[in-house]
């Protein structure tokens, strides 16, 4: 198909994934960079205008598939395409950041999940077209609804 390369890595403040907030409720408001290769630079031209991004990257350190399995927010198993699993076939991360700003190649933004230094395959503008009332949220639901009054499950 096509080989992958980094087009820059991510400064975050996770060295390890334990470190990472996990579970229903987690909030992801850790604010890191995404610092891009010079190679790429040009690539940058007018992404300060858009507040949020797409990011696609590795799990770098995942190092095994698991095509079921029981994610951190519920005690039932799931298939792994219908969860965020870092255990997958192609070990592609998809995370939607908030761009605080740009200083040349870096961006800063807020919302990373990933450990630092983990490789970005590439960024887009963040544009959903998809109404509320529109989503459905599968069995997280039902977990979130479950758990309603119950702590977190670390
Ligand atoms: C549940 S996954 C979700 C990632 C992304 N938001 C997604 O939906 O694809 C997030 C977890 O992946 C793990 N992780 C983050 N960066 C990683 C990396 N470079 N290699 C392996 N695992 C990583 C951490 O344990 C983190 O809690």
């Amino acid at each position: 198909m096509f080989t992958p390369r980094p087009i820059g890595f991510v400064n975050s403040p996770y060295a390890s994934t334990d470190q990472v907030p996990k579970g229903l409720g987690a909030q992801h408001s850790a604010e890191g960079t995404l610092e891009i290769l010079p190679e790429f630079a040009a690539g940058l031209q007018d992404i300060e205008g858009f507040s949020h991004l797409f990011v696609l990257w590795v799990f770098d350190r995942s190092g095994r598939c698991e095509l079921t399995g029981s994610p951190p927010c519920d005690d039932r198993t799931h298939g792994v395409f219908a969860t965020r699993s870092p255990f997958r076939p192609n070990p592609i991360g998809l995370t939607v950041v908030e761009l605080l700003g740009r200083e040349g190649l870096l961006l800063r933004v807020r919302g990373v999940d990933m450990l630092n230094r983990t490789p970005i395959l590439d960024i887009k503008p963040y544009l959903s077209g998809v109404a509320p009332e529109l989503l459905r949220r599968g069995w997280l639901a039902e977990a979130e609804e479950r758990n309603r009054g119950k702590r977190p499950r670390t």
